[in-house]
């Protein structure tokens, strides 16, 4: 039985995957902000699964609390799986200085700190798996969201050299490419039916990916196709698209 630690334990997709992975037989441990929102959670896993669930105090962005939760935190998780991000407005992000640190504080600077935390003590341990859920949205920048998008294409990036340092020390990343998925951050947003997914559906590609220790993974397995023809268009052709 192993101890799956969930960042950003609010999200719906983080749900979805504690309860997956309860369901697997983990013992589950939910952070998030105002972390007594997630009792209720804590209290049907716990009686669902019958595996031991606990709640703890995370903020992605208050950097130096993540030594001190991750020192907190007993018995240490064998599993991470780094769920939080926040999208807003592209057009509000480029007129507002703090709304565009939110974005790039919430989507990749965060989880730098704590993964590097995180990672350090699992490479001592030459064991544990990471999972970090980035997003399409990093593989090509676009006029409409590139605020958000640098910020998980720098996710991307480091999950991908993380990846590379910790396989020599036993240790697996894994990067989730999710596309559409129907979650309260996109709920404002009239998403295509064909190309988005449920929480579910999320969550049983990151339980597949820890078991199979696949390395990046599209929930929906046409986005890898779709990304790989966006990022084939030539920049002078791209620059002059309204996407
Ligand atoms: N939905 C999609 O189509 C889609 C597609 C690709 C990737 N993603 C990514 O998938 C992940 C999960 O998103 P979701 O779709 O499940 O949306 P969601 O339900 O809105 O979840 C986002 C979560 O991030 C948490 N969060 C934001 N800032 C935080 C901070 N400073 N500290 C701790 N937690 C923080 C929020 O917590 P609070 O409850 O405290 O606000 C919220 O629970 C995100 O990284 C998102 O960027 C989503």
């Amino acid at each position: 039985m192993s101890t799956v630690l969930l960042l950003g334990a609010t999200s719906d997709m983080a749900v979805a995957i504690a309860r997956k992975m309860a369901e697997k037989g983990n013992n589950i441990q939910l952070a998030a902000r105002n972390a007594n929102r997630l009792q209720a959670l804590q209290s049907d896993i716990s009686v669902r699964y019958n595996v031991n669930c606990t709640i703890h105090e995370f903020d992605a962005t208050n950097f130096a609390l993540h030594e001190p939760f991750y020192q907190s935190l007993s018995p240490k998780p064998c599993i991470t799986i780094c769920v939080f991000g926040y999208m807003s407005d592209n057009i509000a992000a480029i007129k507002n200085w703090n709304e565009a640190q939110k974005m790039i504080n919430s989507n990749y600077t965060g989880a730098v700190s704590i993964l590097n935390i995180i990672a350090e003590d699992y490479a001592v341990k030459k064991n544990g798996t990471i999972v970090g859920i980035s997003s399409v949205a990093g593989e090509r920048g676009r006029q409409s969201n590139y605020i958000y998008g640098s910020a998980k294409a720098g996710f991307t990036a480091y999950l991908s050299g993380l990846r590379n340092k910790l396989f020599h020390d036993n240790v697996h990343v894994v990067t989730v490419l999710p596309g559409f998925v129907n979650t309260k951050m996109t709920a404002e947003l009239n998403l295509p039916p064909l190309l988005t997914a449920n929480t579910e559906q999320v969550a049983d590609a990151v339980e597949k990916a820890i078991r199979k220790k696949q390395n990046v993974v599209y929930v929906k397995w046409f986005w890898k196709w779709i990304m790989k023809i966006i990022k084939t268009i030539p920049e002078n052709m791209f620059k002059k698209k309204k996407l």
